[in-house]
C-alpha cells in the first residue's frame, strides 16, 4: 500500500501520457492528440492522406497543406502509409478530438461504413477527396472531390486504338495496376479495357499491381519482361510505376517509347520529362491540386451549406509534343 501511494501520481501521469500517445499514434501525424477545436475560432480539418507513394501524392499533400494555411484552416494531417487500418485509426482519432470537418483520400474503396457512421453519429461532416468509397449509404459523406478515373483509363485506351489502328499483327499489352482495391486502379483498368475493346488486335497479356510506386513498377515490369518475349505496349496506372518500369525495360536491352509504347496517368513533372524525352508516348492527366477546392468545401459543409454530391477536376491529355510545350510552366 505504501509503495502504491508513493508511485500513484507517477503511474497516473504515465497512464495519461500513454493514453494520449496511443490515441494519437496512427500513421505519421503532424498534429496528434488534444482537443480539435481551435482556440482562435479557426475551422479544424482532420485530413487522412493515403501515404507518400508517388510524385502525385507528394504534390497533393503540398497542395492541401498550402491551401489550409492560405484559407486560415487549422489542419491536422496524418500519413496512413498506404494502410487502411491507419486511416481508420486516424479518423477515429479526429472524431475523438471533435474536429469540425474530416477529409480523407481512401486507400481502398471498401470497408468504410462503420467508421463513417461513427463520424456521422458524432455530427462531423466528411469529405472524400481524390478517391471514392463504395458505401451504398451516400449520407455517410457530404461530397466527393477528385478525378474521373474511368475517363482517364478510357482516354488512354482511345489514344492506343488510334495509334495502333494500322496494326496487322496482335498488339501485346502489359498493364501495371495501381494499389489493389483502390478506386483509381479499379476505374482506370475498366476505362482502358472498354476503350481497347474497339480493336480485337489489342490484347492485355499480363496485368498486375505495382502499388503505384516506382519500386513496384520496376519489379513487376522485370517479371513481365522475363515471362513475355513480345511486349508491344505498357499501360501503367501512374507515372511513378511507368518510371520504375523504364529502368527494367532499359536493363532488358529495349528502347522505351520505341520498342515498347508507354502510356501512363498523372502528368507529374518527372512523367512529363520522360514524355518530352520520347521515353513515354502518352499521358492522361490526373490533377493533384485539390487543396483550394477542398478548403472551400470544408468551409461550406462546416457552415451547413449544401454542396454538390460530386465535384470532378478538369483534366487533359499530353502527347510528346504537348509535353515539351507544357513542361516549362508545369506546377507539379
Ligand atoms: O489516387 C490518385 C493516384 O494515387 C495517382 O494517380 C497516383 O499517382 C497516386 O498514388
Amino acid at each position: 500500500m505504501k509503495s502504491t501511494r508513493k508511485f500513484g501520481p507517477v503511474v497516473a501521469a504515465l497512464a495519461a501520457v500513454l493514453l494520449t500517445g496511443g490515441l494519437a499514434a496512427c500513421g505519421n501525424s503532424d498534429t496528434g492528440g488534444g482537443s480539435g477545436t481551435a482556440d482562435d475560432g479557426k475551422i479544424v480539418l482532420g485530413f487522412s492522406q493515403v501515404g507518400a507513394e508517388s510524385g502525385w501524392r507528394t504534390a497533393n499533400t503540398t497542395s492541401v497543406k498550402d491551401a489550409a494555411a492560405e484559407a486560415g484552416i487549422e489542419l491536422k494531417f496524418d500519413d496512413a502509409q498506404q494502410k487502411q487500418e491507419n486511416q481508420i485509426k486516424a479518423i477515429r482519432n479526429y472524431i475523438q478530438q471533435k474536429v469540425d470537418v474530416i477529409a480523407f483520400s481512401p486507400v481502398v474503396e471498401s470497408g468504410w461504413d462503420t467508421v463513417l457512421k461513427e463520424a456521422k453519429d458524432a455530427g462531423i461532416p466528411v469529405i472524400l477527396t481524390d478517391r471514392a468509397v463504395d458505401s451504398a449509404d451516400k449520407s455517410l459523406y457530404k461530397t466527393f472531390l477528385g478525378s474521373d478515373f474511368v475517363k482517364e483509363g478510357k482516354l488512354s485506351g482511345e489514344w492506343l486504338v488510334e495509334n495502333k489502328k494500322s496494326a496487322t499483327a496482335e498488339v501485346n499489352i502489359v498493364e501495371l495496376q495501381g494499389t489493389t482495391g483502390s478506386a483509381p486502379a479499379n476505374d482506370r483498368k475498366k476505362g482502358f479495357a472498354e476503350a481497347i475493346a474497339a480493336n480485337p488486335k489489342l490484347k492485355i497479356i499480363a496485368s498486375q499491381s505495382g502499388d503505384f510506386t516506382r519500386a513496384g513498377g520496376k519489379q513487376v515490369m522485370e517479371q513481365f519482361l522475363n515471362s513475355n518475349p513480345k511486349i508491344d505496349v505498357l499501360f501503367a496506372h501512374n507515372d511513378d510505376m511507368g518510371l520504375g518500369a523504364l529502368e527494367a525495360i532499359t536493363a532488358a536491352g529495349k528502347v522505351p517509347g520505341k520498342d515498347i509504347t508507354i502510356i501512363t496517368i498523372d502528368a507529374v513533372k518527372d512523367g512529363m520529362k520522360a514524355l518530352a524525352d520520347g521515353k513515354f508516348n502518352f499521358i492522361a492527366e490526373c490533377s493533384p491540386l485539390l487543396g483550394p477546392q477542398l478548403m472551400d468545401l470544408a468551409k461550406k459543409v462546416h457552415a451547413g451549406e449544401e454542396v454538390p454530391a460530386r465535384i470532378e477536376t478538369e483534366e487533359t491529355t499530353f502527347t510528346q509534343e504537348q509535353a515539351k510545350e507544357a513542361l516549362p510552366t508545369r506546377k507539379y
